[in-house]
């Protein structure tokens, strides 16, 4: 199934993100390939959301470094160290980050000029394991993020684990 057109006709914000996780769950099941998981789902997410400008991975390569993964949009950046960024902020600490203004966080990297808020999503293979990538989103308009993207990019972050865990790919 291919849903990615008829997304934007759901109104509600949790029911649109509650069809393209079962989407997503359908179109994937039993597929074991990190990079055919996150190609699909940074196309589908990007898609339903119009005011979803970057939408992409950064995986765990070394220890302490993440760099790109498939991602829709503008250019990304290919680096991203644990230290450095919001993305290595999530990497570094194992936490959400919802920045409401880019401009108010010091750590910030700009890789386009026109992002105003973002979120970015650890994910891991279970519970409690290893990270071993973030799930980033950029947005050019301020403060757009609510908890219903927390939630549901969430789910989605949590779905990526679950089918990655299946793989034989480490990080
Ligand atoms: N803003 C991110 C960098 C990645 S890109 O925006 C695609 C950060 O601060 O980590």
């Amino acid at each position: 199934m291919s849903a990615t057109s008829s997304y934007l006709e759901i109104v509600s914000k949790t029911e649109r993100y509650a069809a393209l996780e079962a989407g997503l769950r359908a179109m994937l099941d039993g597929e074991r390939d990190p990079v055919l998981i996150m190609s699909t789902v940074a196309c589908e997410l990007h898609h339903a959301f119009d005011y979803f400008d970057w939408t992409g991975f950064y995986r765990v390569v070394r220890p302490q470094l993440l760099a790109v993964g498939p991602y829709q949009g503008g250019h990304g950046c290919l680096y991203i160290p644990f230290d450095r960024g919001v993305c290595g902020a999530c990497a570094r600490t194992g936490e959400t980050q919802w920045v409401r203004d880019v401009h108010q966080r010091n750590d910030h990297i700009a890789c386009s000029s026109t992002t105003m808020s973002e979120i970015v999503v650890p994910i891991v293979r279970q519970p409690g394991s290893q990270l071993v990538a973030v799930l980033d989103i950029d947005s050019d308009q301020a403060d757009i993020f609510d908890d219903d993207d927390i939630d549901g990019l969430t789910k989605i972050a949590a779905l990526v684990g679950q089918l990655w865990e299946g793989s034989e790919s480490t990080p």
